[in-house]
Parts: C-alpha cells; structure tokens; sequence
C-alpha cells in the first residue's frame, strides 16, 4: 500500500497547489491514503475549520500540525470535533484534540497516523519518544498494522533519534517544520523509511515560506515585524512510502519535490487520460 505525505502546505499558495493538484498528484502515485502536515495552512500560521475542511475536500485523509496549531484561536474549539485533523500528542492530557487517528486507505486498511513534536528549541512538552510508544501502542490496539510518524521538530538530531528508537515500530517516520526537504531518504535496518525533514508545500521565493523582507528586517532590527507568506516559486513537497500491509514495514520511499509547472503537466495527463 502507498501513503502519500505532503509537506508543511503554507498560506493561499500552498492550499491553491493542493486544491488544484493533490488529486491528480496521489492518482498518479497510486496512493491509498494522503496525509498533510497543516499547521501553517492559514497565512503560514496555524489552520481554520475552513482550511481544515478545504483541504480535507482537495483530497488530504488526515491532517498533522506542530507548534503553530493552536495560532487561531477556533482550533481550539473545533479540533475535538474533527478527529482528521490531530495535533502533537506529547501536549499535556487535557489538551484538546488527539496526537493520533486511524484512518481507512481507499481499500479499507486501517492506517495508524501518528503526530509528536520535538522538544528541542521547541516548547518544553511531554517527552516525545515516549509518547510516540504509547500512541503507536494506541493505533495498534486500533487495528493499525501500517503506521505513519510526524515528527514535527527543529534539530536533525532528534528527528534522526526518533527515527532509529522506532526503526522496526513503525512504517514511516517523517519530520516536518524546518520546510525544507532533506535527501536523507533511507529504509533503516527494521523497516522503517526515514527522512529528516518533508520540505513545504508552497511559496519557495521567501525564508521558509514568508516575505524574505520582513524576516530579514527582523534580523536585522531585532524588532517584531509581521510576517506575511511569500508570494514565487510555488512548490510542492512530498515523500511517498511503499508500505507491506501484512507485516507494516517499508518497501520504497520517493521523495517528490515538484513546481507549479510540472504539476500542471500531471494535473493536465490525468484530466486526458479521463476524458
Ligand atoms: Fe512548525
């Protein structure tokens, strides 16, 4: 079975390339089940019920976030109410909404998605390996045999660290939040396939996603300034993983880095080949 993960999908420019190309996109890789990391949906910080149900309509199964989920104020109050949508499960209990959800594939395969964040130049929360045993426990107990983990992190190193405490645990262990796409894709020893970081999903011609001017006179006046999306050099991010559903281990990982352009070029072959 194939999973399909996109990366962090910042502001309008990210949310226009997933409605416009996602389908066409998770068609062409035979995907059975897409998940999207979502934090930066709206505006490039956080996500509304209307970029949740958007992107949910463009195609997207299951929704991760991070540090930015909570930005708008309404997720906090719509969140437990769509459980599609999780938020890093190592918040402390009593945190609205859940770190995890099992999801169906489009041949009804139970599929366990897991959401931790790091703790390193993060906020302070649970610890995240320890989390992420108790909720893969959790999905398993599900009926997930197949299990995706988003580890929403800023350091390599404790992306990487989780990505070998679970080799053997789980399907994917993918990090998100540094937006920009790594070339580490490897299946470890167990079973695992690992990648640092997905990349973005959105305007590249910026710093990781917003007006490279503001955040430069940020850096240089040390002064809070507005960030706002960058606007250039849209792209979508991805990673695609072949996983075996009996045994829940990696066969194939793909990463997918495509421009405006080329996903018109597929949008375009898959609406020929229908017509
Ligand atoms: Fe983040």
């Amino acid at each position: 079975m194939k999973l399909l993960f996109i990366g962090d999908i910042v502001g309008r420019p990210g949310r226009d390339l997933v409605r416009r190309h996602l389908k066409a996109l998770a068609a062409t890789h035979g995907a059975d089940l897409v998940i999207a990391n979502g934090e930066n949906a709206a505006g490039g910080a956080g996500i509304t019920r209307d970029n949740t149900n958007e992107l949910l309509a463009a195609g997207v199964d299951v929704i991760t976030s991070g540090n930015h989920v909570w930005d708008k104020r309404e997720t906090l109050e719509f969140i437990g109410a769509e459980p599609r949508l999780i938020r890093p499960a190592n918040y402390p209990a009593g945190t609205p909404g859940l770190g995890s959800y099992v999801a169906r594939s489009r041949t009804g395969v139970p599929v366990g998605v897991v959401n931790v964040m790091g703790r390193v130049f993060l906020h302070a929360i649970d610890d995240p390996f320890r989390v992420a045993e108790r909720e893969i426990e959790r999905v398993r107990n599900d009926g997930a045999q197949v299990i995706f983990v988003d580890i929403h992190a800023e350091t390599t190193s404790e992306k990487m660290a989780l990505g070998w405490y679970l080799d053997g645990k789980v399907a994917a262990v993918v990090g998100t939040h540094t937006h920009v796409q790594t070339a580490d894709d490897r299946i470890l020893p167990g079973g695992t396939a690992y990648l640092t970081d997905v990349g973005m999903t959105g305007p590249h011609d910026g710093v990781i996603g917003m007006d490279r001017v503001a955040v430069i006179a940020r850096f240089m006046s040390g002064l809070p300034v507005r960030f706002e999306p960058a606007t250039g050099d849209a792209r979508l991010h991805g990673v695609a993983i072949t996983a075996d559903p009996i045994t829940g281990k990696a066969i194939a990982i793909e990463r997918i880095s495509l421009t405006e352009e080329q996903l018109k070029t597929i949008t375009d072959s898959a609406s020929a080949v229908a017509s």
